[in-house]
């Protein structure tokens, strides 16, 4: 089977572009479970709930999200009501709205556990991500076929000890944050599938999707203004893993540039 992941959607732009664009990407590479990274849906950079709902009714199951998700207060109950199918780190306080993981089912039947966690160099202060997901691990056994892991994090470092810590036991893991595509995709040698980071869904001549001319200003001259939404040219980035169906190792995993 193929599951499809996407990178932080950029604004309502990205959220635009992705949707003209899922179903098509979905059929051509035939498909059977998308996982589309929300956390900068909105264009205050936080999660929109009108856009989750938009990217779920164009093909994508299951929304994780990152260091941004519950920067405002609207999303609380929609985490909440949704916790199914949109999903938050799952190593932020256990009293955080929402929950950190789900297990839906794909197009073939299988049982897919997705669980988002979040790194710790460089963010938000979180629990341990490899604690915690180990105990999502153990809770859930038996009650899921295939693990997926959106890891949310900075270092690369980190994010590579995360790939070889559940090397073999999350069969899918990739990258999330940087918004920059990393080109180290592999199979490691215990049946996982790992990148480091699968990039942005958002404007191409940006600075990691935000206008340029305000996001050097903060470089430069240490001032700060307002976050425009940029204009221009989209891409869509993100991998495909193939999984197989028997040993639910991953056999494949491929990036997409659209
Ligand atoms: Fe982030």
């Amino acid at each position: 089977m193929n599951i499809l992941c996407l990178g932080d959607v950029q604004f309502q732009s990205g959220v635009k572009y992705v949707c003209q664009n899922l179903p098509k990407i979905i059929r051509e590479n035939d498909i059977d479970f998308t996982v589309v990274n929300g956390e900068n849906t909105s264009d205050y950079s936080t999660l929109d709930i009108y856009a989750a709902e938009e990217l779920f009714s164009r093909g994508a199951d299951v929304i994780t999200g990152g260091n941004h998700t519950l920067q405002r207060a609207e999303v609380y109950e929609y985490l909440d009501n949704k916790s199914d199918k949109c999903i938050r780190p799952v190593n932020l306080p256990y009293l955080a709205p929402g929950k950190g993981y789900t297990v839906q089912k794909a197009k073939n039947g299988m049982r897919i556990l997705v669980i988002n966690a979040m790194g710790q160099i460089t963010m938000d202060p979180c629990d341990s991500p490899f604690l915690t997901v180990d105990k999502v691990l153990e809770k859930e056994k038996g009650y899921y076929d295939i693990a997926v892991c959106d890891f949310h994090a900075e270092a690369t470092s980190e994010k590579n000890a995360f790939g070889y810590y559940f090397n073999g036991r999350i069969h899918c893991i990739f990258g999330t944050h940087t918004h920059v595509a990393t080109a180290d995709e592999r199979l490691l040698d215990k049946g996982s599938g790992f990148i480091t980071d699968v990039g942005m869904c958002g404007v191409t001549d940006s600075i990691i999707g935000a206008e340029i001319d305000t996001a050097l200003q903060k470089f430069v001259s240490r001032t700060f203004t307002k976050k425009k939404q940029p204009a221009g040219k989209m891409m869509i980035n993100g991998v495909i893993f193939t999984v197989d169906n028997q040993t639910h190792y991953c056999t494949d995993i491929k990036r997409i540039k659209y």
